[in-house]
């Protein structure tokens, strides 16, 4: 590979949407909503909030000083600082989850564009919470529709990934991240005004330990690096295509603000709406597509052009965080095969959407046609998930933080948390210490806490 020609993101500020492009998405708006809900609410937000900054914000750094020192994929990034050892096998697991996680991931990014064709038609006016619900249930599990939305989607990234870092990757990033936070603010007010929206905001805000059992944990923690985008080699792979000026904890602590923060507001948006049209919090992934379409019919009952204009903005807003995601994963694999094979990038992007086109279609059709076949009772698409966030990404970001904790020469760390000595690196021992003991006791505890074997 020539270092010369390794393509690079433009500026600062595209560098920080890129990166939150990554990490906001569908992982932000549709599966934290759901995880809170399925665990309890105010108490999960805590502790989810706690392993960002204690296990996201170490690792999200690590990836990023690896990713930008090797400037290379995941795989060859360990090659690159650790030649000749075992470590290449942890990219390659990296490289692994990414595909397995633009499978399934691109199915709901596929519902998103459906629903985008109903808001567009006006197919919300006039429905009930149960018509919702079992609009939502049919659509799902119908053998083409979500297929089709579902190929599409994955076109969309192909596309996208075939134009390059700077002209497609940062150039998107640019003008839709700005684009969702301004609607995000706005349903925010719309879903706290609405009748008896108190009871959701309460269900956010007063913490009922009680309801904190061992699986909230893993929950909790598999959800933070899946929000952040770490463990995969994501945001590393991206890191390669930052310049040396780039400051590294600076732009980290804003990819997680920036992602908690919509996670929280998001919470904000469908919390108050589920319990102010009386749908229970814990209804699992249908969760935003049944109580966001009530949010739009009810806010604005004397205006329903809003209702109209809202939802419409919103899912295609929602498609587009979620290809801005997409987009990530499939770079990732795309650099793999790119960089150590020697594969044109066109190339190696078509085998990776031919490949997710599959295995998405298998996720797809678990929610009908194979839904009878489960493994521990999860269908095709909740296994993924299972696999994926709560272990392959947690393991992930353990080895991450052991390699950069214990095995990367300590000039190289600092020389690029300081950029070469020209930045003051405050944290620096504490950055250290959580790399060294910290991130892996708290996630080795957070496993065998869910095995059992110890109890928090
Ligand atoms: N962080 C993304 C989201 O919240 C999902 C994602 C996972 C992106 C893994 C890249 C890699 O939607």
């Amino acid at each position: 590979m020539n270092k010369a020609k390794r393509a690079t993101f433009g500026s600062k500020m595209g560098v920080v949407l890129a990166s939150a492009g990554s990490a906001v998405g569908l992982g932000n708006i549709w599966r934290f909503p759901y995880e809170t809900g399925n665990n309890g609410g105010a108490a999960f937000i805590l502790i989810y909030v706690a392993c960002v900054i204690a296990m996201g914000m170490p690792v999200m750094i690590s990836e990023f000083l690896i990713g930008r020192r090797a400037r290379a994929n995941v795989a060859g990034a360990y090659h690159r600082l650790a030649a000749g050892t075992p470590w290449h096998w942890v990219g390659l697991m990296g490289v692994l989850a990414c595909f397995l996680i633009l499978s399934y991931y691109s199915v709901v990014a596929g519902w998103t564009l459906e629903y985008i064709v109903e808001a567009v038609t006006n197919r919300f006016a006039g429905q009930t919470s149960a018509e919702f619900i079992t609009s939502f249930d049919a659509f799902i599990s119908n053998p083409w529709r979500p297929i089709i939305w579902l190929l599409l989607f994955l076109l969309a990234t192909h596309l996208i990934i075939v134009k390059g870092v700077e002209k497609g990757i940062e150039r998107s990033a640019k003008i839709m991240m700005p684009g969702l936070f301004v609607i995000i603010l706005l349903l925010v007010v719309c879903s706290v005004m609405l009748p008896g929206a108190e009871a959701g905001v309460e269900f956010l805000l007063k913490p009922d330990f009680s309801k904190v059992t061992s699986g909230v944990f893993l929950s909790a923690m598999g959800q933070a690096f899946f929000s952040l985008s770490l463990g995969m080699g994501c945001l590393m792979t991206y890191a390669s295509y930052f310049n040396k000026r780039v400051n590294l904890t600076k732009t980290a602590f804003s990819v997680g603000t920036i992602d908690t923060l919509v996670a929280i507001l998001a919470g904000f948006i469908i919390f108050p709406a589920a319990f102010s049209v009386g749908i229970q919090p814990d209804q699992g992934p249908k969760l935003i597509f049944i109580t966001l379409p009530n949010v739009f019919q009810q806010a604005f009952v004397g205006a329903p052009i809003l209702s109209y204009v809202f939802a419409v903005l919103f899912y295609v807003l929602l498609a587009v965080a979620s290809l801005t995601s997409t987009i990530s994963m499939h770079e990732v694999i795309t650099a793999y095969l790119h960089e150590e094979f020697k594969l044109t990038r066109r190339k190696a992007a078509r085998i990776i959407t031919g490949g997710a086109m599959v295995l998405g279609i298998l996720c797809s059709l678990s929610w009908g046609l194979t839904s009878g076949f489960t493994v521990f009772g999860m269908n095709t698409f909740d296994l993924f998930d299972y696999v994926t966030a709560k272990i392959m990404l947690p393991m992930g970001a353990l080895c991450v933080s052991v390699f950069a904790g214990w095995h990367l020469d300590r000039h190289i760390v600092r020389d690029e948390l300081t950029n070469e000595g020209t930045l003051k690196h405050s944290f620096y021992r504490l950055f250290i210490f959580a790399l060294k003991y910290l991130v892996p006791i708290l996630i080795v505890a957070v496993f065998v806490n869910e095995l059992g074997l110890f109890s928090f």
